[in-house]
């Protein structure tokens, strides 16, 4: 009885819906564009040289006019004073001593592996070797080097240094392009790009038409897109036998590439650094006068000792240490260690660590210490801020006369990224506090000290369970060498590892490559769009394959969002989704978003999730930032929040208030900008692709509580979705996979007592302890019903709903119904894509 009653709920519901329905599209029918067929992405990305349609003999010559232009403007930088200090310098590089070695047996091998310290000189100076050596031996028109870089930070910030040691502005002969981004013009022969981004031009020009040499570096990362694109080239490479491939690595595991790649060659280039003196906590709490005690005590033995590194030190200062570090063991729970068995880490927690012990050594080195730049190796973009904010208001830390504060994290703003490497004026200390990506891409000249927490933000994926994490974890051991080595590149430096030795000794040797711990849909849409045949079969010639396990739901998640068919091939849909830069959930919501015009709330929804969350929550004032926020929230959902707070920035900004706006609260004013430039980007993806109606883009965008925008936010987030069990004063959360769910504190239904909706849907869920919904948006049973997956009957003969995830009893008639609007919702789709 009871599920009767909640059909005919449906039923009532239906009925509201379908008059909605047909007062939101009096007519069920949607112009098409006139340029249906243009791909437009890819080709916009990477413009040909455009060199007029002329017969070969009179292209050559201008190929040959050009390339002499080139020569000549290399070698009057090369012969100005300006030019000649650079060469100087650049001289002076490790990886330039090899040049004539490097640029031989690139002559000679197909494939080059080149490993060297990190700041020897392989990104700068390697394509550049190309470079020149292509322009003197007029070449120069004619070649067209590009060089990937995991992360877009490192891609601009190396193409502004090269262009800038060879006298040039961006976009000469030095150009990037990464996404939103790019600086290159017609004489662009050097490009750095993020890897993606290569990858993203394979799947208009499989072959690399025009590609004279391509340059991954930073391989030993393993990131996901390079170990990808090495499967792609290693196939392509036979069809393109005068292409060169060149790969860069930090560290030492060249033997693994080089076998990879039938025995490539190898160059290691000798680095040079200063020795660096390290520090364990144990050590730190030496030179304070105190020590661990065997069962990690702290023993106040020195009492007499003095701190030995500033004599004159006041016994406060040496209590405050103590007591700074004690508290910092208490909250770690570090006596429960037990370092014979090193059975765990988890006992030992940084974030945990209070950074008071962090903001006491800072002032140990700006008091007591030479000159120098600090580097703090932090975990992320949470702590880094929050740390900052902290030092902020510490009395030498904070002033701005004294000490010069910076934070490096990978999706700040290229314009704050510069500073980084600025020398401070005399008297100012330098303090940058940085992600992991400060370990290898970046290097600041200047760092003479280094402070590392010993944990980094690691993605991981449990397939068993299907979900991905992204948690705090324990770098590896080269990692810490790594940071360590930052602190002696210009002279001997010092390191303090904020943990104890025995934890650093139970670290594990290198980090796992991220195809073996992400999901891998885009991955798997990529591989498909590329036709690069069987999906598992593909993935079976990676360095390090991923587990069947991964792959099958990878696959599977593709057909339930229908973008794959049964048989894994694409769909219209998954077709549309290739063109995508962002995950397929992401596009599949704009795609609908468009078909429903209700474009406008749609692109702030998914540029915001594209985004580091634009809500901010400073620890000291999470209370107000949080009344801050529930503002914006009336409608049980945090991506219409999103919608809200973005909208009123823009209101703001046209009074040029938009910086007050995100003040009172408590936004992040940078990634409002972000979002604003990424909605402009999709809309562009999307009108490219054909898919707007640009008459009536937004006509059903503008009311926020209308089902229709949930609906499309649910048709993309699907099948994320977990059921809300009512309770009397209180709810509980469900999803099939994992049972009872978590929402994050910081999501906007955290904070609600009651929910009057069934079922909520999430972009992200995250394994932490248990596991936890970062965001979500409350919807209703029909949204579920007509937006899910599939309906299809088991062998009983009983309709089941929404792929499997909902078995669902209805009477014949009712199902029906949903069947045929359901059907005609699916006609609506397929007729506008
Ligand atoms: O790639 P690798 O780590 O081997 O070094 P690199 O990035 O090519 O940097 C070589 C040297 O160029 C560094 O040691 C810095 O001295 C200098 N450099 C710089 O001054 N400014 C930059 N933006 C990048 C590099
Ligand atoms: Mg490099």
């Amino acid at each position: 009885i009871s599920m009767l009653r909640r059909v005919d709920a449906y039923l009532e519901e239906y009925q509201t819906q379908k008059s909605r329905m047909k007062e939101t599209f009096p007519d069920l029918s949607f112009a098409r564009s006139t340029n249906n067929d243009s791909i437009g992405v890819d080709e916009r990305l990477f413009e040909k040289p455009q060199l007029p349609a002329l017969n070969k003999a009179a292209l050559e010559k201008i190929l040959r006019q050009r390339s002499l232009q080139m020569r000549d403007q290399q070698q009057a930088w090369q012969e100005s004073a300006e030019g000649r200090r650079m060469l100087e310098f650049r001289r002076s590089l490790p990886a330039y001593k090899e040049k004539e070695a490097i640029l031989s047996t690139i002559l000679r091998n197909q494939v080059v592996i080149i490993s060297g310290q990190t700041g020897c000189g392989k990104t700068t100076q390697l394509p550049q070797f190309i470079l020149e050596c292509e322009i003197e031996s007029l070449q120069g028109a004619a070649c067209n080097i590009i060089c990937t870089q995991p992360r877009r930070i490192s891609a601009i910030s190396v193409s502004e240094r090269v262009a800038l040691e060879r006298g040039e502005k961006l976009g000469e002969s030095v150009g990037y392009k990464v996404r939103l981004e790019g600086i290159k013009g017609r004489d662009t022969r050097l490009l750095f790009c993020t890897t993606g981004i290569l990858l993203r031009r394979l799947i208009a020009d499989r072959k690399l038409k025009d590609v004279t040499h391509i340059i991954v570096d930073e391989i030993h990362e393993r990131g996901m897109n390079e170990d990808f694109l090495l499967i792609v080239l290693k196939d392509l490479l036979p069809r393109r036998p005068e292409m060169k491939l060149i790969l860069m690595s930090a560290t030492l595991d060249a033997e693994l590439f080089s076998s990879y790649f039938n025995g490539a060659a190898i160059i290691k280039i000798p680095g040079f650094t200063h020795p660096v003196r390290t520090c364990f906590l144990e050590d730190v709490l030496e030179l304070s006068g105190y020590r661990l005690t065997p069962d990690n005590q702290i023993d106040d033995y020195g009492q007499e000792r003095i701190w030995k590194m500033n004599k004159q030190a006041p016994r406060k200062r040496k209590s405050q240490i103590a007591s700074v570090v004690e508290d910092s063991l208490r909250e770690a729970d570090f006596k429960d260690y037990d370092p014979q068995t090193r059975e765990s880490l988890s006992c030992w927690n940084p974030d945990c660590m209070g950074f008071n012990f962090i903001e006491y050594i800072l002032c140990h080195i700006c008091e007591d210490e030479r000159p120098g730049a600090v580097l703090v190796f932090m975990i992320g973009w949470d702590d880094i801020s929050a740390l900052k904010e902290k030092l902020l208001l510490h009395p030498l830390l904070g002033d701005q006369s004294r000490v010069l504060l910076l934070i490096c994290h990978g999706s700040m703003a290229s314009s704050e990224q510069r500073l980084i490497f600025e020398e401070p004026e005399d008297g100012v200390r330098k303090i940058v506090l940085a992600t992991n990506i400060a370990e290898t891409s970046i290097t600041i000249n200047d760092v003479v000290f280094v402070l590392d927490c010993g944990k980094e933000k690691e993605s991981s994926y449990d397939a068993l369970n299907n979900t991905p994490c992204l948690l705090p974890t324990w770098i590896s051991k080269v990692s810490a060498q790594q940071r360590r080595g930052r602190a002696g590149r210009v002279q001997p430096g010092e390191c303090y590892h904020l943990y104890p030795r025995c934890v650093y000794d139970a670290f594990a040797e290198y980090q796992l490559p991220e195809i073996l711990r992400t999901p891998l849909q885009s991955l798997c849409l990529q591989i498909k769009s590329l036709k690069l045949g069987p999906i598992s079969e593909f993935l079976s010639k990676a360095l390090q394959s991923p587990e069947i396990l991964a792959v099958q739901n990878a696959i599977e998640y593709l057909k339930i969002i229908g973008a794959f068919d049964d048989n894994e091939n694409l769909t219209l849909l998954g077709h549309y989704l290739t063109m995508f830069p962002m995950e397929p959930k992401l596009g599949k919501m704009l795609i609908l978003g468009a078909i429903f015009n209700c474009l406008d709330p749609i692109l702030t929804v998914t540029a915001s999730l594209s985004v580091r969350d634009p809500f901010l929550a400073p620890l000291d004032q999470k209370d107000v930032a949080a009344a801050a926020k529930s503002q914006f929230s009336h409608d049980y959902s945090d991506h219409l929040a999103l919608v809200r707070a973005y909208d009123g920035w823009k209101d703001a900004e046209i009074d040029l208030a938009g910086q007050e706006y995100c003040w009172a609260n408590f936004l992040s004013s940078q990634s409002m900008k972000a979002i604003d430039a990424l909605r402009m980007e999709f809309l562009s993806l999307l009108k490219d692709i054909g898919i707007v109606d640009s008459n009536a883009t937004n006509c059903n965008a503008w009311s926020y509580d209308v089902h229709l925008i949930r609906a499309v936010i649910f048709y993309g987030l699907y099948p994320g979705i977990c059921s809300i069990v009512h309770k009397e004063k209180s709810f509980s959360l469900k999803t099939m996979e994992d049972g009872k769910v978590h929402l994050h504190l910081n999501s906007v239904n955290a904070r609600e007592s009651k929910i009057p909706y069934p079922w909520l849907v999430f972009n992200e869920k995250i394994k932490v302890n248990s596991v936890f919904l970062r965001d979500s948006t409350a919807v209703s049973d029909s949204v579920v019903l007509l937006f899910g997956g599939k309906i299809s009957k088991d062998g009983d003969g009983q309709l089941k709903m929404l792929g499997g995830y909902l078995e669902f009893l209805m009477k014949p008639a009712v199902a029906e119904m949903f069947q045929s609007i359901r059907r005609k919702l699916d006609d609506i789709i397929q007729s506008k894509l």
